[in-house]
């Protein structure tokens, strides 16, 4: 039997994210798209996660004109982006209508798979993104957020997918943001999913700790589709494995990718040159992630915001808090927005000596359940050191008025253009500096 495995590049996105701080500018993609466009991909990734957020504050770019330029030099690969579910691409929760004209504006500039994560796996927080990429006529891939803690397992995780495919989701992505799925337990979930689920499943990991090739074959044998892969001058390291590798590892096996490596050749060449106008940190193997269990973007995002407050010498410290604050908060997966909360208040505890003394607007938010409902639930006595109130079940965009009026009156002297609103509502400052630059 043989089955035809899917690859999803990731190097317009998740790849330059992850080695080159979302710093990758259009007119160098440009160089390489056209021969990208004729290798064969499943889909490429080119759009969402932070480069949104990248194009308008470091790029002086438009991001909804990168994802037009992108469609018209690809026309014949399906495009990809990564949304973080009720929280867009910002870092808090928006209501429904932003989500919906979000949704419906990235389809109509060029996406054609919304690839929708929560960082708690709150499926309350999916299912509007869900319903609304389907409506505009899109792919719907729901994630499962993947992590080790004593209270997550296969048959949660299991269930959660049960789940996403019945709020119609069209495919399943497991996410390993950390890179900490093993072979043997990507086996494991993998079997369990198809013998509960029709959608096609993705498996998207990332090199960190060195297995994430390894995983993919494993899973691959257990009836993966797609895997996500980066072309090898931006694979590795924090980013995924080599596409040319994978590719090469699937040839002759009834998992063959169809793609010709040949004609990748010609892109790892052109790009190899690019980057040479780019930092790219060395690639290393981040072992310790096996133990500590913390994303190496959120280790090095950590590291940065301690070297500028002069707070160097605290690194070793604050990255032992982190898995103490982690347990305190119920065991969230350390991904966006959460990583940032528990990076900003493991540092807290640590350079003030008194563990809850300060604490940030986002973590009471957290607690109060303004993100979405924690793992598992948070102790009453550390809640009690939070918060004062009690936290809410509701939904927690139920809570919120709809966004898109309000917005579009704020900055009609500026600009009337739909997209220039959703760029303004996710950051209303830098999107205005933006709109005054351009
Ligand atoms: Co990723």
């Amino acid at each position: 039997m043989s089955k035809r495995v899917g690859i999803t590049e990731t190097l317009f996105r998740d790849a330059h994210q992850s080695l080159l701080a979302t710093r990758l500018k259009i007119e160098d993609m440009l160089e390489v798209a056209e021969l990208i466009d004729e290798v064969g991909f499943h889909s490429l990734e080119v759009w969402g996660g932070a480069t949104f957020d990248s194009c308008l504050r470091y790029l002086n770019e438009d991001p909804w004109e990168r994802l037009r330029t992108l469609r018209k030099y690809l026309p014949r690969t399906k495009l990809q982006m990564l949304l973080r579910g009720q929280n867009i691409l910002g870092y808090r929760q928006y209501p429904d209508d932003v989500v919906d004209a979000f949704v419906q504006k990235s389809i109509e500039n060029g996406i054609d798979i919304i690839r929708v994560f929560d960082a708690l796996n709150d499926i309350r927080n999916l299912e509007r993104a869900i319903v609304a990429t389907k409506k505009a006529g899109g792919h719907s891939q729901a994630s499962v957020v993947y992590t080790l803690s004593p209270v997550h397992n296969i048959a949660g995780y299991v269930q959660l997918a049960k789940e996403l495919q019945e709020m119609g989701a069209d495919s399943l992505c497991i996410k390993d943001m950390a890179g900490i799925l093993t072979p043997s337990i990507a086996y494991e979930l993998i079997s369990s999913l198809k013998k509960t689920i029709d959608i096609p499943i993705q498996l998207h990991s990332h090199y960190t700790s060195g297995l994430a090739s390894m995983t993919y074959w494993s899973g691959i044998q257990a009836g993966v589709d797609v895997v996500d892969t980066a072309v090898s001058p931006l694979a590795l390291g924090t980013s995924q494995p080599p596409t040319e590798s994978i590719i090469a590892a699937l040839q002759g096996t009834p998992y063959d990718s169809g793609i010709n490596l040949e004609m990748l050749a010609q892109v790892t060449k052109k790009l190899s040159k690019i980057l040479e106008g780019y930092k790219k940190p060395p690639i290393t193997v981040d072992t310790e992630v096996l133990i500590s269990q913390i994303p190496g973007g959120m280790l090095s995002n950590l590291r940065a915001q301690l070297e500028q407050q002069k707070l160097g010498h605290k690194f070793a410290e604050i990255v032992e808090e982190v898995p103490r604050v982690r347990k305190d908060l119920g065991y969230p997966p350390l991904v966006t927005p959460m990583s940032q909360i528990v990076g900003v208040q493991s540092l807290l505890n640590v350079v003030t000596g008194k563990r809850y003394s300060v604490k940030s607007k986002e973590i009471k938010d957290y607690v109060q359940g303004l993100y979405g409902r924690s793992p598992v639930e948070i102790e009453p006595a550390i809640r009690k050191q939070l918060i004062d109130s009690e936290p809410l079940t509701n939904r927690p965009a139920d809570l919120l008025e709809p966004g898109m009026a309000k917005a579009r009156e704020e900055i009609k002297d500026i600009t009337t253009c739909e997209e220039d609103v959703l760029s303004y509502i996710l950051f209303p400052e830098i999107a205005k500096a933006f709109f005054a630059k351009r």
